[in-house]
């Protein structure tokens, strides 16, 4: 089996069957990583631009390790090294990165639909890292891929995501994927932080943290989104911490052996506490190694694979 399109947009359109082709394909991309030496030729003759108009620590340097592991070019090009300063279109850029022979575009942009966009005006492979508050299906793909590893089956568990619902590309490219594979999926924050008719999407909505906890297990805590807030959508961080945050006692209503998430950057002390995301129960860390295995399958797929071969 193989992918069917030749990007990945989003998880709202992909069907189970390419999502356990992913999962499936990055557990082999994630012993390559345990190696000594983490080389293979997979992508040898491949390039791939990774383009971020938003800041990335996580999805850009997990994508570049991938591309490099795979033997394939990888470059870099973010807003302020861009001609995008001098006033050149995002259409023109990756119509320029097309000329020069780029394979794949691995996309992060503030506005929903770049990516989306960008499939449409270019031949080569594209990937949403990220399109403003719309998806970002790599994340969701790497928290399925560690759930699985965690709990084997995704079906019937109790999947609580807690905070910024309404800015969080997170969220929703987690609920698509996790709804796909039957898992029973809560979600919890302020009423100002969640998006209207967000049940649509198949999911229980809570305002009280300590009711959604009640049983879950895994919790995925979201990052408050600073950055895209606007004033008054809750009163201080203080008071975003004592109502919401994630603290061990809060999180001792979940079952015992709750998994914690959290797709990083965190705000320790406002979403999560410190001792919960240290955690024994923690997968946060272990949420970044998996990322690169799953972009790995990504690229990998992308260029064609199928059933998996790789050679050392
Ligand atoms: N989770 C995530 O997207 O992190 P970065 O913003 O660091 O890429």
């Amino acid at each position: 089996m193989r992918l069917k399109g030749k990007d990945v947009l989003g998880l709202e359109n992909m069907t189970s069957e390419e999502i356990r082709l992913i999962l499936e394909t990055a557990r082999p991309m994630k012993d390559i990583i345990g190696r000594d030496i983490k080389k293979v030729p997979t992508l040898r003759g491949k390039s791939i631009v990774n383009l971020f108009f938003e800041p990335s620590t996580r999805t850009r340097s997990s994508f570049e390790l991938a591309g490099k592991y795979m033997g394939g070019d990888v470059i870099n090009i973010s807003t302020s090294t861009s001609s995008v300063v001098k006033g050149e279109s995002l259409r023109d850029t990756v119509l320029t990165m097309e000329a020069m022979g780029i394979d794949i575009i691995v996309v992060r942009h503030a506005a929903e639909g770049a990516a989306h966009y960008i499939a449409q005006n270019v031949k080569a492979a594209v990937i949403n890292a990220g399109d403003g508050t719309h998806e970002h299906p790599t994340q969701g793909l790497l928290d399925m891929f560690t759930i699985q590893e965690h709990k084997g089956e995704i079906a019937g568990l109790k999947v609580v995501i807690v905070g910024d619902i309404l800015h969080s590309r997170v969220a929703r490219s987690n609920i698509w994927g996790l709804n796909k594979f039957g898992a029973d999926v809560h979600v919890v924050g302020p009423s100002t932080l969640m998006p209207p008719a967000i049940e649509k999407m198949g999911v229980t909505v809570h305002h009280r943290v300590e009711e959604a906890l009640e049983g879950a297990d895994v919790v995925n805590i979201l990052r408050i989104q600073r950055e895209r807030q606007q004033k008054g959508l809750f009163p201080t961080s203080r008071e975003y911490a004592r109502i919401f945050g994630i603290n061990q006692n809060r999180l001792a209503l979940a079952n015992p052996d709750v998994l914690i998430m959290h797709p990083g950057p965190m705000n320790r002390g406002l979403e999560i506490a410190s001792d919960v995301a240290y955690d024994e129960r923690s997968a946060i860390v272990e949420q970044v190694t998996n990322g690169v295995a799953v972009r790995m399958a990504l690229l990998y797929l992308l260029t064609g694979g199928g059933n998996i071969e790789i050679t050392a």
